[in-house]
């Protein structure tokens, strides 16, 4: 962007200007043009000078601000409003955005995030940051309709491995009660989907790219919430926002599920080019597993995108490949064996993949992982353009 963005600021309550400053970086991205308290006074000087952007700073709910905003929005509908307040009590961010503001944060936040926030609001309104017709990377969902599977295990590895090979990829927790995958990886839950749950406003891919958190194979992880009882601050439709603004940022998408068919598992498998269907050797999981592939095929998914992966597949327990593939109606893609050494890589936080990269079950997710970058993420963005068979969703790759 060329030069600073020149910031009205009108600030409402308490807040001294000198707390505004040091909110904004000393980068000189951003230039205060002025710095009114008082919001009357500031309408004066809003009409009296030409800011590139306002920028609304209050404590909670405020009317005020609000009527200020809307105001403002009339008085010049290009002018881009942020706001800034040390609280979101229920119902302001909406009556925020109704106003007519481009977005809110809630303090605090860090300048970077602010002066961000600022770039957007202005780029956007001078139509510089209109994203369209950018081509989405595939997003597999890994599934299985039991707990404890391997569901974790499978992700983890699979996302590892597109990782080590150069492939920029993200790994979604979205078992949202009691996911796991900063243990099984040895990631601090510095920042989770909860807290970006919690920072409202919109959602792109820069905002996105702040609540990652990078594992040492360069994978980019999104967390699942620290406690169960914040899994509800996810909504589904924050998911979809989430979903799109991943896959058009990385390679591939890998999401890790709880056990069923949740509201936010089912909103995962829409927004899904694939589903990796992780199943067990034993009759019980083999039957929901079952269930599961003909759940998939009520809801439109074509068999050529599922992947079916048997996990334990050679415990002795009197179950033969071809039984599965008897009482599935087709053979599984992937045979991960049962290893000891996994669940001391679980326990360690190093997948299998990285600690024992020679090991029978290292390379059947590596095998796996092949599976999804024989076609390559280009090929499958240009089939993603095609449109769907009648009765089919929009999956996309490999028919
Ligand atoms: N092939 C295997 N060999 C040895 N241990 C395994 C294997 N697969 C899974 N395990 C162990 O079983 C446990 C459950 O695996 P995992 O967490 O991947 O299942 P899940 O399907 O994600 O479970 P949940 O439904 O609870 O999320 C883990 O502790 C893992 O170490
Ligand atoms: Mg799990």
């Amino acid at each position: 962007m060329a030069g600073p963005i020149q910031a009205l600021v009108a600030v409402d309550g308490g807040i001294d200007g000198q707390t505004i400053q040091a909110l904004l970086p000393d980068d000189g991205a951003v230039e205060i043009v002025g710095i009114i308290t008082g919001l009357e006074e500031s309408w004066r000087t809003l009409q009296e000078t030409v800011p590139d952007l306002l920028l609304v700073v209050c404590e909670g709910y405020s009317d005020r601000a609000l009527f200020f905003i809307d105001s403002a929005v009339k008085q010049q509908p290009d002018r881009p409003v942020v706001v800034l307040t040390t609280g979101s009590p229920n119902g302001f961010v909406r009556r925020v955005f109704e106003s007519g503001a481009d977005d809110i944060l809630t303090l605090p936040e860090l300048p970077e995030r602010i002066a961000f926030a600022l770039e957007k609001a202005v780029a956007r309104r001078r139509g510089a940051a209109v994203a369209s017709g950018i081509a989405l990377a595939p997003m597999i969902c890994v599934l299985g309709p039991k707990g404890g599977t391997g569901k974790t295990l499978v992700s983890t590895n699979l996302a590892v491995s597109l990782a080590l090979a150069g492939h920029r990829t993200a790994l979604i927790d979205l078992d949202l009660q009691f996911g796991d995958i900063g243990l099984a990886l040895g990631l601090r839950p510095d920042k989770t989907i909860y807290d970006l749950a919690q920072s409202g406003g919109s959602l792109d891919e820069d905002k996105l790219a702040a609540y990652l958190i990078e594992h040492s194979s360069g994978l980019q992880v999104l967390l699942a919430p620290t406690r169960p009882d914040q899994a509800s601050a996810v909504t589904v439709d924050l998911l979809r926002d989430v979903f799109t603004a991943m896959r058009s940022m990385c390679d591939y998408v890998i999401v890790d599920t709880p056990p069923g068919f949740t509201p936010e598992v089912i909103s995962a498998i829409d927004a899904s080019t694939d589903v990796c269907m992780v199943g067990m050797l034993d009759s019980l999981s083999l039957k929901n597993t079952k269930l599961g592939l003909e759940t998939l095929e009520l809801m439109g998914y074509e068999q050529g995108h599922i992947a079916l992966v048997l996990n334990r597949a050679d415990t002795r327990v009197g179950i033969t490949h071809e039984d599965v593939e008897v009482v599935i109606g087709r053979a599984p893609e992937v045979f991960i064996p049962s290893d000891r050494d996994i669940p001391i890589s679980v326990n360690d936080g190093v997948p299998i993949v990285i600690k024992d990269e020679r090991s029978e079950a290292a390379r059947a997710f590596q095998q796996l992982a092949e599976r999804y970058t024989e076609i390559g993420p280009e090929e499958t963005a240009k089939e993603f353009e095609l449109e769907p068979e009648p009765g089919k969703r929009r999956f996309a790759w490999r028919s």
